[in-house]
């Protein structure tokens, strides 16, 4: 296809004009209808069933997706030929030929499947994660797909909703540098944006989509756990907290921001004027699409404060929800709402005037079809992953393995006898990809049981995975055990909530069973959430986190075993004692009345329970030890303006492999105008060290890291005490305090 690279009748086609130039001289020419249409997405829009809609200008944008909760199930893939003729009917037949654009949720890969998000968050790898994205981008671009609705950015501290499986942790530092991350990765570094004419990211060059910060904002506090439920929190813990890692997005330049399902004190996200308007559009200048949520606007009428779809689509579109996803409100009842009166034209021209940005800024009007392959027009071209792709997999993989206890089983001597390996998980190809992984294929998967098998040939005993009394008898006759426990990926994601944290029925009492027979026994856990693994921890010789890790499963976790590479994951999520303790998290603020665990351990919180959680944020073990030395600090005040300290900390490698230590900085504001975190992530570095090396991790404290909105929304940093922390989680660690001078 020819590019259209000027047309003197079409100012917006004309490549090197300003982008806001061409942006207004788009809509000068659209009709209030034209301009509806562009607010309008529909679900896997049907180049013959939709002809004449498309033909009209009446869509702007297609979703492919099987269904409301599309993250659970499989479907059919992108039909590329289906994409590109609905775009020829876009751009050579309707009025304006504006093109369309196609969204489809590529989550943590597309064809190459990699880690869950809580796994890849689990690397604190900023540039592992920003490989992963692109190399997504890359694949799904081919695809026709030219938005994705990631990264997701909930905090959360809740393992009983499914979600979390989806988000990249609980500290806003974390999930807000790995975000942008991800947002770099999918959409390409911010350039002068030369090839579009205006500032900002270089969307549009090849293989580059535009990225989705969602679920804006709250949706990580649904209450109990359960999906959808209604959230109570107020604007400060909101700064504070939730909106962190979303303004890290917005300042990454992130193209879209997508409405929670949720309401947040009362008011549903979808009609949030004071969120989306006043906070994200006006106050962060973000010049992007919001874009609902399935249906969200439509939700608006169950959520009861709208009386019908036409009230829902007049509230949400004041609210500032420029794309309505599938509810089909805005393309029934804009038009007639702004001829009534009832919604200012000002309100459409915006959300039309973002979407044509949008459209602008990835090249779309150039570049509008996808390369199909010749031979195949129907079928997917997205081909079967590269070597090169299967080993960023399998490196995003084993990065993201957490060990969490290890009596010196692991790693695996090379020839350590006969290995049992059984457990549901064993043969896996598709469970082990996790929750949204649309486009991926169980075939695609190394499964554990092949890879070990690749190793030990005949030393390696497979089990059928299905525990039954023949394991017990495979435990006896085997060296040591290792056995494949966890969640299946159909019991986390959207829609999956439990309200129970431990390990799913049975599996538990079989891991007795086998820690009875006295064999070394290791335990590898798939899971989407934190899970409550107390008991395990006691029977298993060595545990291992591996969550849902994607299409190099079983070669990552073979060389993990074997030592050929080290687990290097650090906890993204606390790991509760129970589900009686929730919440549970490293986010806790300071009380009237403090715990003193430490002289009244058992009663800090609970008469009949521990309070600390089992295993902290940010922790996590690996084939060798780690000695800290004494903090350093440049200077004990910083002034306010212009300041900063820089804190270190000699690491030493005390064993005898080489390992990698994620060195964490945490900060606490002694006494400011709310209650602030007793501890919270500021900053971390990882440090690679061979045995017996020494390394140092320095960190710039500033004042920036210590600010916070007060009582009044303002952002401010307090003169006063702080107390920095640096440590390997966020229950160990030495302090110091320093000053913050005026
Ligand atoms: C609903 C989910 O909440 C959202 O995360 C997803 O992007 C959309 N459906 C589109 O599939």
């Amino acid at each position: 296809m020819t590019p259209q690279t000027g047309n003197t009748e079409r100012p917006w086609l004309r490549v090197g004009v300003p982008l806001e130039q061409r942006v207004d001289a788009l809509l000068a020419e659209m009709t209030l209808a034209e301009k509806v249409g562009q607010t309008h997405q529909s679900a896997n829009l049907d180049p013959e069933v939709d002809h004449e809609l498309i033909r009209s200008g009446g869509i702007g944008s297609s979703l492919i997706a099987s269904g409301a909760t599309a993250g659970n199930e499989r479907d059919e893939g992108v039909r590329v030929s289906a994409v590109n003729a609905a775009q020829r009917i876009a751009v050579q037949e309707s009025r304006l030929g504006i093109p369309l654009l196609f969204g489809r949720d590529v989550i943590h890969g597309h064809r190459t499947v990699f880690p869950i998000p809580l796994g890849l968050a689990a690397a604190w790898d900023e540039d592992l994660v920003c490989r992963t994205a692109r190399l997504a981008a890359a694949e799904a671009s081919m695809d026709g797909v030219t938005w994705t609705f990631a990264p997701m950015l909930d905090i959360s501290e809740e393992p009983r909703w499914g979600r979390v499986a989806e988000s990249l942790g609980e500290a806003p530092v974390l999930a807000g540098r790995l975000g942008a991350a991800m947002v770099r990765g999918f959409q390409g570094e911010p350039d002068s944006g030369t090839a579009t004419g205006g500032a900002g990211s270089a969307f549009g060059d090849a293989g580059t989509v535009a990225a989705c910060a969602k679920h804006f904002v709250g949706y990580g506090l649904v209450g109990g756990g359960r999906d959808y439920e209604t959230v109570q929190v107020g604007e400060n813990t909101l700064r504070n907290c939730h909106l962190r890692p979303f303004r890290e997005a917005v300042l990454a330049g992130c193209a879209t921001v997508m409405a929670a399902f949720t309401d947040v004190d009362g008011v549903p996200m979808h009609a949030h004027r004071r969120l989306l308007r006043e906070v994200l559009k006006d106050e962060w200048g973000f010049d992007g699409v919001v874009v609902a949520d399935w249906d969200g606007v439509g939700q608006l009428v169950n959520q009861g404060v709208a009386t019908d779809p036409r009230d829902a689509a007049a509230q949400a579109i004041a609210a500032g929800v420029d794309i309505d996803m599938v509810s089909g409100a805005y393309a029934a009842h804009l038009a007639g709402l702004v001829e009534a009166g009832q919604v200012p034209l000002d309100l459409v021209d915006d959300a039309a005037r973002r979407v044509i940005r949008l459209k602008i800024r990835l090249g779309l009007f150039e570049h509008p079809y996808i390369a199909a392959p010749p031979s195949e027009p129907e079928t997917i071209s997205t081909p079967e992953p590269l070597l090169g792709s299967r080993l960023l997999a399998r490196e995003a993989a084993a990065a993201s393995f957490v060990l969490l206890s290890n009596n010196g089983a692991l790693p695996l001597a090379p020839k350590p006898g006969r290995v049992l390996l059984t457990g549901p998980f064993a043969h896996e190809g598709e469970a082990l990809l996790g929750t949204w992984s649309l486009d991926g294929r169980g075939e695609d998967v190394a499964s554990p049981a092949s890879a070990i098998r690749a190793r030990l040939h005949d030393d390696a005993i497979i089990d059928d995975g299905r525990f039954s009394d023949r394991t017990m008898h495979l435990v006896r006759q085997s060296d040591l055990t290792v056995a494949l426990v966890g969640e299946h990926p159909s019991r986390s994601g959207e829609a999956n909530s439990v309200t129970n944290i431990g390990l799913p029925a049975g599996q538990l009492e079989v891991l007795r069973a086998m820690a009875a027979i006295g064999k070394p026994l290791v335990v590898v856990v798939f899971t989407g959430r934190p899970l409550d693994l107390g008991e395990a921890l006691d029977l298993a010789d060595a545990v291992l986190i591996a969550w849902h890790p994607g299409i190099e499963a079983g070669p990552a976790l073979i060389e993990t075993l074997f030592g050929e590479r080290s687990p290097g994951g650090r906890l993204p999520m606390t790991f509760p004692r129970s589900v009686g303790h929730l919440p549970s998290s490293s986010l806790a603020r300071p009380t009237g009345r403090p715990i003193d665990a430490a002289s009244d351990p058992l009663t800090g919180r609970y008469l009949d329970a521990l309070v600390v959680p089992h295993l902290p944020f940010g922790s996590g073990l690996t084939y060798t030890t780690f000695g800290y030395g004494p903090l350093r600090l440049s200077a004990r005040e910083m002034p306010l303006h212009g300041g900063s300290i820089e804190v270190s900390v000699d690491v030493t490698n005390a064993g005898e492999r080489a390992g990698r230590e994620v060195v964490q900085l945490y900060l606490r504001d002694v006494v400011a105008d709310v209650t602030r975190p007793l501890l919270e992530l500021a900053d971390w570095v990882s440090l690679v060290l061979e045995a017996g090396a020494v390394g140092t991790a320095t960190f710039t404290v500033t004042p920036a890291q210590l600010s916070y909105y007060d009582r009044t929304m303002t952002l401010r940093t307090d003169p006063g005490e702080a107390i920095v922390t640096v440590g390997s989680d966020a229950s160990t660690g030495s302090s110091a305090r320093i000053t913050v001078t005026d």
